[in-house]
């Protein structure tokens, strides 16, 4: 069974790579490095001791994409590549409608066209936008408070019109609520280029002293603390989540959302402890105006994961702050020897 797995350098997609080469799948990679680095195939491939073909591409380029499907036995797709940053999405909403979802129409017709019609989504719970009651059920009203997250949306709905044209196609929506952690061996984590957006990686370069100080963006929520609550789910329990989407579109036909989270909510208050508590580090931090576009409390109900994928996240917050910390000390020790990061 071979994969085709676009934007499988970055973050979620690396770890997705080692998951479904453990589990013995052929996989096809293809990235333009926008938010990753060369050097994740190369640790994809020392973790697993397999090999696998890459293309450096880009989902708005129809030839290199139709070079990918002539010379590949492609079985189904998981659909990482794409921006990815709120903030930014809200500052530069037509490169982010144009790749995301522009690239993802280019992606499909390619699909239909080589009769490879099953596909994994890298979903959201921003299609949640802010909900009226939490635990999230994937059932619950759909709206978006940023362009990244209707970027998310639209595709989910361009994918459920594919469908209803065409009952062949096999489609999971997977909703990720907080990713976080990494990889126990450390060569893969979430290391973004330039200052982080996101709560884990900042506070690990806090913790790293790489920065001064985090600003928790909020104290006055209606939450346990006053902060934001999220439900932070450790990277590898998200990718075996794509694992078991996979093997469900290999059975059925359809299209299907699905919530990847813990359904455990923590403030950025107990994160900061629990990577305190897991680093030995003091993170140093102040309290800073909310940030525009943050919900107060965010957490999955994976009822139907758990029925319909037979997937549940199994590892806590202490080993995702730990296996973070894991990755941010190895990238130093590469830095230290004089290795590419
Ligand atoms: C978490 C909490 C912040 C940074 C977004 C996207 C989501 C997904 C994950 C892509 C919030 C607080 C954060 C900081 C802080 N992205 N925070 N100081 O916003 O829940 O989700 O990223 O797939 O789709 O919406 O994640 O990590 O940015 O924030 O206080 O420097 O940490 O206010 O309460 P978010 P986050």
């Amino acid at each position: 069974m071979s994969i085709l797995v676009t934007g499988g350098t970055g973050y979620i997609g690396s770890h997705t790579c080692v998951e479904l080469l453990n589990a013995g799948y052929e996989i096809i990679v293809f990235d333009n490095f926008i938010n990753s680095k060369p050097e994740a195939i190369q640790r994809t491939k020392q973790i697993t001791n397999k090999d696998f073909k890459f293309y450096k591409a880009d989902l708005l380029d129809r030839s290199a994409m139709e070079q990918i499907f002539t010379k590949n036995q492609i079985d189904a797709v998981i659909h990482f590549a794409g921006l990815k940053a709120v903030g930014e999405s809200v500052e530069i909403p037509l490169r982010y409608y144009h790749n995301n979802v522009g690239g993802t129409l280019i992606l499909c017709e390619t699909m239909a066209k080589y009769n490879v019609k099953r596909m994994v989504f890298s979903s959201s719970a921003a299609v949640y936008g802010n909900p009226a009651t939490v635990p999230i059920r994937e059932d619950f009203p759909l709206s978006t408070t940023n362009p990244y997250g209707s970027t998310k949306l639209m595709i989910e709905n361009i994918l459920r019109d594919l469908y209803i044209s065409d009952p062949e196609w096999s489609i999971a929506l997977l909703r990720y609520f907080n990713p976080i952690g990494a990889h126990k061996s450390g060569l893969i984590g979430e290391d973004p280029n330039g200052i982080p957006n996101n709560l884990m990686p900042y506070i690990a370069r806090v913790a790293a002293r790489k920065l001064e100080v985090l600003s928790i963006f909020g104290n006055d929520y209606p939450t346990k603390d006053g902060t934001g609550v999220r439900d932070y789910i450790h990277v590898v329990d998200l990718s075996l989540g794509h694992i078991k989407a996979l093997e469900k579109i290999m059975q059925t036909s359809g299209v299907e959302a699905y919530n990847l989270g813990t359904g455990i909510g923590y403030s950025v208050l107990e994160v900061i402890s629990a990577f305190e508590a897991a680093s030995g580090q003091k993170v140093n931090y102040k309290i800073a105006p909310r940030r525009a576009g943050d919900i107060p409390e965010c957490y999955a109900d994976s009822v139907k994961s758990k029925k319909e994928l037979d997937w549940v996240a199994s590892r806590d917050l202490k080993e995702m702050c730990e296996d973070s910390w894991g990755y941010i000390n190895k990238l130093a020790s590469f830095k230290k020897a004089g290795r590419p990061l």
